[in-house]
């Protein structure tokens, strides 16, 4: 991908390393108190630390501009997840948006998308409103027509989408945009997601690596042909592919869990799940990025790398459930707020940033490689707030 100049919005980033240092120098907010810390996934970071931060954020240095490339974002259906904030990094670098979303959620994205209660998610830089310039239906569970069974054809969930295989998504966006220089998978689904991994059947388990795993190396494949030497591929994964996370999922409640695969006939996990089951598949998408990006580095002149994100109150992590006072995933930005090297709660456009940084030539040489988006938690090797610390005042050591 050629780097030139963009007129009107300079975009930053000099390199990871050097984006990093930027960030880390010249974000200038105050460390939140441990209440704050504490309390951080309920709202004490409010809307205006937030922006504060964004505003913070060193958009000097370089400029980035990726007008006339176009990127595909599969997993997008909100504007509170990851795909989205990736999306809307891409956007502000100029590229042409072109998302993948599940069938049983089409709808309800499209809807969404007209509401003006949607415009400030929609807001790039320079004011203007991202446009999304075409959304494929993409089921990540099939390959190809042949795979699509008739419980799936028939469910009304699916009524009057067609064409929603990875094949037939790449031959779409193959005949509408010729190629497709950035690749973005930003998806996992997996039922069985009360059950811890002891508890998991051989169906279950499969299914989670097939609708998170293996679909990353279907879409690497399939879009590999339509990629132009340089282009690149992110996915996202998450630190329990590498460290056991204990209790996570054993909360759950499966009435939470809002969808249901017709041709697993399973309860379909959130994004979010770190269910045991759903870890496999986050290890397995860690070490295909590896595979992927030396063997379709070799093929394509490709570059593939995952950012491993740390936890985000997304829509589908959300809907996870909790115990009443909490949800799970706000017991989880709490304890990284509580014990990361950054005491400060993780938000979407911090891991767009670091996708954008991936997705361009400012990284053209780095590949096959999980970049960890986490505030640092995963560099600790044991909590601050453990009670068995209490009195020794570690977290400001
Ligand atoms: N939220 C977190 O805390 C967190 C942390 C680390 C990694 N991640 C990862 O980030 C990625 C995005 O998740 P998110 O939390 O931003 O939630 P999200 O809801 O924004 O994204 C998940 C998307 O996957 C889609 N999807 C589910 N099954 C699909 C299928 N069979 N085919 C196509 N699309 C399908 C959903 O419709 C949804 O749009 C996932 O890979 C997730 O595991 C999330």
């Amino acid at each position: 991908m050629p780097h030139q100049k963009r007129k009107g919005l300079p975009l930053y980033v000099a390199g990871l390393s050097c984006c990093f240092a930027l960030w880390t120098t010249a974000i200038a907010f105050t460390a939140p108190t441990l209440q704050q810390g504490a309390s951080a996934a309920s709202g004490a970071w409010g809307v205006q630390q937030r922006q504060a931060r964004n505003k913070h954020i060193a958009r000097q240095a370089l400029t980035v501009d990726l007008t006339g490339k176009v990127a595909f974002i599969a997993g997008v259906a909100d504007t509170t997840g990851y795909g989205w904030a990736i999306a809307r990094e891409l956007a502000n670098a100029g590229a042409t948006i072109v998302v993948g979303t599940w069938p049983p959620v089409l709808k309800m994205f499209n809807m969404a998308l007209k509401k003006k209660a949607t415009d400030e998610a929609k807001k790039l830089d320079d004011g203007s409103l991202m446009e999304i310039a075409k959304i494929y239906p993409l089921d990540a569970m099939f390959d190809v027509p042949e795979d699509v069974p008739d419980d799936v054809k028939s469910n009304k969930r699916y009524a009057g989408v067609e064409g929603y295989t990875i094949e037939e998504c790449v031959e779409a966006v193959k005949k509408d945009y010729g190629q497709v220089d950035i690749l973005v998978h930003s998806l996992a689904n997996g039922p069985e997601v009360t059950k811890p991994l002891l508890e998991t059947s051989r169906k279950g388990y499969l299914a989670a690596s097939s609708a998170s795993a293996y679909s990353l190396v279907s879409m690497v494949q399939r879009f590999g042909p339509i990629m132009p030497k340089g282009g690149a591929v992110i996915s996202l994964s998450y630190v329990a592919a590498v460290r056991t996370i204990p209790g996570y999922g054993g909360g759950m409640s499966s009435a939470k869990v809002r969808s249901t695969h017709p041709h697993l006939e399973f309860k379909h996990a959130p994004a979010f799940c770190v269910d045991s089951h759903l870890l496999r598949p986050k290890a397995q998408l860690e070490s295909d990025t590896r595979t992927l990006a030396y063997e379709a580095g070799r093929k394509y002149g490709i570059r593939v790398n995952t950012i491993s994100a740390g936890p985000l109150k997304s829509r589908a992590a959300s809907a996870i459930g909790g115990d009443g006072e909490k949800t799970f995933i706000e017991r989880a930005i709490d304890y990284s707020v509580d014990n990361a090297p950054l005491d400060q709660p993780l938000y979407a456009e911090d891991v767009g940033r670091t996708a954008l940084c991936l997705l361009t030539d400012l990284t053209s040489a780095v590949t096959g490689m999980t970049m960890y988006v986490d505030m640092g938690l995963h560099s600790m090797g044991q909590s601050l707030d453990s009670p068995a610390y209490e009195g020794l005042d570690l977290k400001s050591r």
